[in-house]
């Protein structure tokens, strides 16, 4: 078997508008697991703007049964994939219609592109290029047609007929087949198509807007999932409210559906009227999901909807603006979960968790081989630019924009930004500039050009603080550099935009009011607005030496680099008005003591790695009588191994991981009182509520039961663990139940044994609880290299099924891309094993195994012998004949130097 379309690098200056567009399509479909019948009539028309050339239309894995041009048979010919039209009719203004009539196989189709079944369903999945394996199309997101879709299946095997828009007709057929015909009101580009067909059931909801206009809401599952769908409807209708009120951008459609399912590559996908998830972000009730998974729902709901105007409404010119429209619609879902907070620390509590993702895993992708700017110059597979980078990273920009011109002044853009292009295909310059053409004299607008820095460079950004402070002039000067390391393709770096917000903090931990040398008092905090690659700022009136808190609220998407003292971070962690960086001082104490400890040459094992400074900071901060329990709950966890790992340039990650565990376990056993105070204080009553204030408490709960059962190992403690095992099995919530579940896992407790399999029978009929089940224990600490093994033995799982994205998932990447101490074997069978996956998945689903490939990204920083190991396994892959496009790009990112 030879791959079909491989293709080289496509870039973005070679970017030319489309030399026909399409108007309307009109699409009808016989469906069928083994053939599916597709007719697709489009009526077309010549670019103007462009020179006369032959019609090239992409397609992959169709059989293609005929085409007519004006109702005529036409020649064609095949160039690869694409279906090639020359000598087409010259009418008038260059119209005619085209009649394309093709099958496919959805039940063969395994990577989850196009049109494919899932539990006897038919669903879709287009973004980025899946329409293709459609219909033949010109399947690029700047030729947006006006789509009426005919769907035509078994009445009794598919009840459920839908599709994008509006229904207009429906009815019965011969021999036990109905149909149902939807038109689109709006145009859109291909990659927005959608249909599903099956046996499902929905959760209705009829709402009035602000303006008057009633919808109809559903949320579609398969029957005996309807208990699990409230959650994801009342997050979609506060997302529609929440639209309107911050941006005044109301729902269009007179009918807005969302449908879960299974087996699903990524999240969710925001097809316009009828949005498709992954099961995992829409089912959700107290039993079987975790409070996590409660916002995860929220987040993504609000996502996809936010996509109807930042995605769909207004779209990409082509896919190096990919972050126009995820960018955008991230820092939305961030902004949309903020504002449901009503307590502001649960705002602070919500950023803090969104730096983290930034950090952990945008940072090291910035700094690896697949680094590449917000705005992205080439690519080789588009499947495998939805990154970090473009979603987290682009967001950061978004929310950088919004702080230099304010919030209204945001939201005034936005509403320029949708004066000039609605219904258009655009690009990241047109956003930027309608937001700074909103606010002529912002920032933004002084420095639009360098601003877009951001979208072209590649790279984290370090800033250099020093400060010095002048007894006798009463001054405190702040020095600020910056610089960027190269990455692959960008040697040298220009000056970033870098938005700043600081304050001062009095060695007494009162905030200092800031007045600058012309004697003005500015606003605290105050967001100096950094554009040089050095530059100084000096306040005045300072009667004693400041601790300078920098880049509050992560104001800017850099490394910062301060010399703190150990007694200056103890004093922003204990009185810093900027939750942020409170946070980001005692995160600051803990990597100190963990790099001081990975470079000492003692073994491990014994070594207490924490001093007591910290570990008292912690004991105040788990006592504190008004801080809120989620925000303790993010200060009193160690920063990750990977965060640890990319504080350092050789990465030991065996010796990262008895570091930190060495920490955890100090923490457990100093704090025991403590911790055992916690777990009652915060021992929740009532009925389950997943609100921040009630779901922060669970987690502070189960953190401390996770400590006293870890120190049960150093102690011999049976208490702990017993109650443990009694939460386990008494808990009225997943979340607390899981999190009982979990304690015992990660201290290897002997009751983990008996508690695992009942877990196991409790939920055998609920997949994303299995799929938690199979995560947690090829994500559990390693003991011994006991981790491998395990992991293999849940491959033969009955219940273990790598053509299912979340199973897969639950196990492979648990175990290859978050359990590093795991993974990183001396023996290298963690690395032999990963090759063996990537090589066995790609022949199922491409898209899937490219992601997994990314788990050796960071190969270079090992030290030996995993260095030489790791490189050997992904020579392995590389040397694999018909390897995919996607995990092709990847493993030649990584070997390349
Ligand atoms: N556009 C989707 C989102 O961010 C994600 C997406 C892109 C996707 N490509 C996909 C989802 C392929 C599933 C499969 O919301
Ligand atoms: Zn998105």
């Amino acid at each position: 078997m030879t791959r079909e379309g491989q293709h080289s690098a496509i870039h973005r200056a070679d970017y030319t508008a489309p030399a026909f567009w399409i108007d309307t399509v009109e699409l009808c479909f016989d469906l069928d697991p083994a053939k599916t019948r597709v007719l697709n009539k489009m009526r077309l028309r010549r670019n103007a703007d462009v020179p006369a050339q032959p019609l090239r239309l992409d397609g992959e894995e169709l059989n293609l049964a005929r085409v007519l041009v004006n109702g005529q048979g036409a020649s064609f010919k095949m160039d690869g994939n694409q279906l090639v039209l020359e000598n087409l009719p010259a009418a008038e203004d260059g119209a005619f219609d085209l009649e394309i009539f093709t099958t496919c196989c959805p039940a063969k189709n395994t990577k989850l592109m196009g049109l494919y079944v899932s539990n006897d369903s038919f669903f879709t999945q287009c973004e980025a290029e899946g329409f293709r394996r459609i219909t033949y199309f010109l399947d690029r997101p700047d030729v947006m047609a006006s789509y009426t879709v005919t769907l035509r299946a078994d009445k009794a095997k598919y009840p459920v007929l839908l599709s994008n828009g509006n229904l207009v007709e429906q009815g019965t057929l011969d021999d036990g087949r109905h149909f149902a015909k939807w038109v689109d009101p709006f145009k859109k580009p291909s990659y927005l198509f959608a249909l599903v067909a099956g046996q499902l059931v929905g959760r209705e909801q009829r709402i009035t807007a602000r303006n008057g206009r009633e919808h109809l809401l559903q949320v579609f599952v398969r029957p005996g999932d309807l208990d699990k769908t409230e959650h994801a409807m009342n997050s979609l209708m506060a997302s529609v409210a929440w639209d309107e009120a911050r941006f005044g951008l109301p729902l269009d459609l007179e009918r807005f559906m969302i449908v879960a399912t299974s087996d699903f590559n990524m999240g969710a996908m925001e097809n316009k009227g009828l949005n498709i998830f992954n099961t995992k972000y829409v089912l959700a009730n107290q039993a079987t999901a975790t409070d996590t998974d409660y916002s995860n729902i929220e987040s993504v709901v609000g996502h996809e909807y936010f996509h109807n105007w930042t995605g769909n409404r207004v779209t990409c010119r082509d896919w190096f603006q990919l972050s126009l429209k995820e960018g955008l619609t991230v820092f939305r879902d961030q902004e949309f979960s903020q504002d449901l907070c009503r307590e502001p620390s649960a705002r602070a509590v919500k950023r803090i968790e969104d730096v983290r993702v930034l950090r952990t895993a945008q940072f090291p992708e910035d700094a690896g081989p697949m680094a590449h700017p917000v705005r992205p110059d080439s690519y080789i597979e588009i499947n495998n630019f939805y990154t970090v980078t473009i979603y987290e990273k682009g967001a950061e920009v978004v929310r950088m924009m919004q702080t230099l011109v304010g919030r209204e002044g945001f939201a005034k853009g936005m509403t320029l930004y949708f004066e000039r292009f609605d219904g258009q295909a655009v690009t990241c310059d047109d956003f930027a500039q309608a937001i700074a053409d909103a606010n002529p004299d912002s920032d933004l607008a002084r420095l639009l050009p360098q601003f877009k820095r951001w979208y072209s460079q590649a790279g984290t950004p370090r800033v250099h603080a020093s400060g010095s402070f002048d007894a006798a002039a009463r001054t405190y000067t702040l020095t600020l550099g910056q610089s960027c390391a190269p990455t692959p393709g960008q040697a040298v770096k220009e000056p970033f935009v870098i938005p700043v917000s600081l304050g001062l903090v009095g060695a007494d931990g009162r905030e200092l009011a800031l007045r600058t040398m012309d004697g003005n008092t500015v606003p605290s905090p105050y967001t100096f607005v950094m554009t040089q690659a050095s530059e100084t700022l000096t306040f005045v009136d300072i009667d004693a030496e400041p601790v300078p808190s920098i880049l509050r609220g992560f104001s800017a998407p850099v490394v910062l680099e301060f010399d703190y003292s150990d007694e200056q971070l103890l004093t922003l962690l204990a009185n810093d008005i900027d939750p942020f960086n409170r946070w980001e001082a005692g995160q600051r104490l803990a990597v100190r003591s963990a790099l001081k400890a990975i470079a000492a040459v003692a073994d491990p094992a014994p070594l207490q790695p924490l001093n007591t400074a910290y570990i008292d900071a912690m004991r105040s901060v788990l006592r504190h009588p008004t801080l809120d329990a989620a925000f303790k709950e993010l200060v009193l966890t160690l920063p990750s191994e990977t965060y640890i790992a990319e504080q350092l340039d050789v990465v030991d990650p065996q010796r990262i991981h008895a570091v930190r565990e060495a920490m955890r376990g100090q923490l457990a056993v100093a704090l025991t009182d403590d911790w055992a105070w916690a777990f009652d204080a915060h021992a929740d009553n009532g009925a389950y509520q997943p609100d921040p204030l009630s779901s922060g408490r669970r987690a502070l709960a189960g953190m401390a039961l996770t400590h006293l059962c870890l120190a049960a190992r150093t102690t011999g403690d049976v208490v702990w663990p017993g109650k443990a095992y009694q939460r386990f099995k008494d808990a009225g919530n997943m979340t607390d139940r899981f999190n009982a579940l979990a304690a015992l896992v990660a201290s290897d407790h002997a009751l983990a044994a008996q508690a695992l399999p009942r877990f196991h029978a409790m939920f055998k009929d609920e997949a994303l609880v299995l799929d938690k089940w199979f995560a947690l224990q090829a994500g559990a600490p390693d003991r011994a290299g006991n981790i491998l093994p395990a992991v293999r033995q849940l491959m033969k799982h009955p219940d273990f099924n790598l053509r299912n994205p979340n199973r897969a998932r639950s196990v492979i990447f648990s175990y290859c891309s978050a359990n590093p101490g795991a993974f990183h074997r001396p023996d290298a069978a963690g690395y032999v094993f990963w090759s063996d996956r990537v090589i066995e998945l790609d022949g199922i689903n491409p898209q899937v195994a490219a992601r997994l490939a990314r788990a050796l990204d960071r190969w270079k920083k090992l030290t030996e012998p995993y260095r030489s190991a790791a490189r050997e396994a992904l020579v392995r892959v590389a040397a694999k004949a018909d390897l995919s496009n996607d995990v092709r790009e990847v493993v030649t990112r990584a070997l390349a130097d």
